[in-house]
């Protein structure tokens, strides 16, 4: 009787093992996202946004979260390359300290280890924006430290999509 309750708890383990395989947890955490080829020394293992699709006109929540192990420098930039079929549609370049880490109340150079922002964005709205419908960009997310050359600490892709009312 006792081994038969081992064997069931054993394997009851198991199923629940199975069922919520690591790799879920990770692609859920990044929304899709992934790491751009090559290595990078700060990276982002968690990103979402809500309202997801954002909302033109409407702000969005932006929470990026990972692991740096090199400090981010006052005058680091987040660079944002968006495409659009495959072509560049716009660039928005941001400083890093300022829109990521301060409003966290954090403040560069932020030495290594786990980090965690929220912010807030206006996402903009143009009067020649298309009506009533969604559109799904992809998004290069690059974080360079300031100096001659940059150094590039972060870079993460994927899609970001956005309705417009
Ligand atoms: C977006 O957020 C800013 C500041 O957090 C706020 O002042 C503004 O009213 C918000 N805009 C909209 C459209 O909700
Ligand atoms: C990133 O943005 C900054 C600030 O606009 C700019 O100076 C820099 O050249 C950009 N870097 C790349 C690699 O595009
Ligand atoms: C918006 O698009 C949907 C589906 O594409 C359509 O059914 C609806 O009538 C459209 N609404 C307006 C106000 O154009």
């Amino acid at each position: 009787m006792r081994q038969f309750f081992v064997l069931l708890i054993f394997l009851t383990l198991i199923t629940f093992t199975k069922s919520f395989p690591s790799s879920t947890f990770r692609r859920d955490s990044l929304s899709g996202y992934t790491q751009c080829e090559g290595t990078f020394p700060n990276e982002i293992t968690t990103v979402s946004y809500e309202p997801n699709p954002a909302i033109a006109g409407e702000n969005v929540t932006v929470t990026i979260a990972g692991m740096n192990t090199v400090t981010v420098q006052e005058g680091a930039t987040l660079n944002a390359t968006v495409l659009y079929q495959g072509k560049q549609a716009f660039v928005h370049n941001m400083d890093f300290c300022k829109v990521w880490v301060e409003v966290n109340g954090d403040k560069c150079p932020v030495s290594p280890g786990y980090f965690e922002y929220i912010t807030i964005m206006p996402m903009e709205s143009h009067p020649d924006d298309p009506k009533n419908t969604t559109i799904s960009y992809d998004y290069i997310f690059q974080i360079y430290n300031p100096g001659d050359p940059k150094t590039e600490l972060t870079c993460l892709k994927g899609k970001f999509d956005v309705s417009y009312p």
